[in-house]
């Protein structure tokens, strides 16, 4: 087990400071450290604005979010920015772009080829001429148009600047997405990376931040170069089979050397009959801190059940913090939140 010296012991002292009414008034959380559960506004608030541009994130911290999340891939020329795919028509007018409509080419996915705008064909400068859109059916357009594709040092600034301002301590929680894709096309975004936590001082295991990954390679290597903390992502893999059953991408025993904590596909805390199964208890255990994803208003449980409602059944088993697209509410189910050891 590394050493997470609980950047949330910094984070609890502000949440404090939202007042008496925090989210640790008169409660017993059944967090690791038995402080409230961080809430992590997901692409930032990005059920209310195009998600990883600043305006995103912005709204996010002014709603009261501990942590925004970039999502980080590379640019052509080397520069970390933040998109959740490596395909930029979903988030982006690129398609509508006639400079650049002989770019498009076919590449491979997660999820198998596809016919689309890669990122890492692209310069930052190339980029910076792109709009971000809303890529999710039913949510507001209102703001398309207006953001640009932000750098991970525009969103460290942002961080830094705002928690200035409020006085509060304001945590990224980075997403390395395909990091062995683009090490292999000469795009290792372990450097880059580094120095940039650097740049902010946030290489020790006090920083306000949790670097997260679906692959562990890259956080083995972190481990070994600085003390920020750590997280692995797990998720029921459909192609590993427990008798007829979904088993997890990676076994917690596997990484409990070298991660701080387990960032957990909501599934495996919760099963498809409304229970909850001991994975959270399982990280505790070993020492590892559990954040959950994705909570979305627009996407409730399958069930009846509310968000509000699966988000206090979450908050009841122990997890030390969420994932929300909407991070206002995962805010509000906090502060209504009891959770009795
Ligand atoms: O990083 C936690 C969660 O965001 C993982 O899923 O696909 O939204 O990045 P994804
Ligand atoms: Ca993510």
């Amino acid at each position: 087990m590394r050493r997470l010296a609980i950047v949330l012991a910094g984070l609890a002292a502000a949440c404090a400071s939202h007042g008496s009414n925090g989210p640790d008034a008169g409660v017993q959380w059944r967090t690791l450290s038995g402080e409230a559960p961080i809430v992590i506004a997901h692409r930032g608030a990005s059920g209310m604005r195009p998600e990883h541009t600043l305006a995103a994130y912005d709204l996010a911290i002014t709603q009261g979010a501990d942590f925004i999340e970039p999502d980080l891939v590379m640019t052509a020329d080397g520069v970390l920015v933040c998109r959740h795919d490596r395909y930029l028509s979903t988030t982006t007018d690129i398609a509508d772009r006639p400079d650049f409509a002989d770019r498009r080419s076919v590449a491979n996915t997660v999820d198998g080829p596809r016919e689309d705008w890669w990122v890492e064909d692209f310069t930052l400068g190339e980029l910076r001429t792109l709009r971000a859109r809303q890529p999710f059916p039913g949510r507001s357009t209102e703001y398309d148009g207006q953001e640009l594709i932000p750098t991970f040092e525009e969103v460290i600034e942002l961080v830094q600047r705002r928690s200035a301002d409020l006085g509060r301590t304001i945590g990224i929680y980075p997403e390395t997405k395909s990091p062995t894709y683009f090490a292999g096309i000469g795009l290792d975004m372990t450097e880059p990376l580094i120095e940039a936590l650097e740049g902010a001082g946030w290489t020790g295991a006090d920083a306000p931040v949790f670097i997260q990954s679906f692959e562990p390679e890259i956080l083995r290597t972190l481990d070994a170069r600085i003390e920020t903390p750590l997280v692995q992502l797990v998720y029921l893999d459909p192609t590993l089979q427990d008798g007829a059953a979904p088993r997890p991408n990676i076994a917690i025993e596997d990484v409990v050397d070298f991660v701080d904590g387990l960032g957990a596909q909501k599934t495996l805390i919760i099963d498809e009959n409304g229970a909850a199964t001991a994975f959270v208890e399982r990280a505790h255990a070993h020492g590892l801190i559990v954040h959950a994803w994705t909570f979305r208003d627009d996407q409730p449980p399958p069930d009846g059940v509310t968000i509000e409602n699966e988000l206090a059944r979450i908050f009841a088993i122990g997890v030390d913090g969420v994932f929300s697209d909407f991070p206002a509410t995962a805010l509000r189910a906090r502060r209504l939140a009891s959770a009795p050891r």
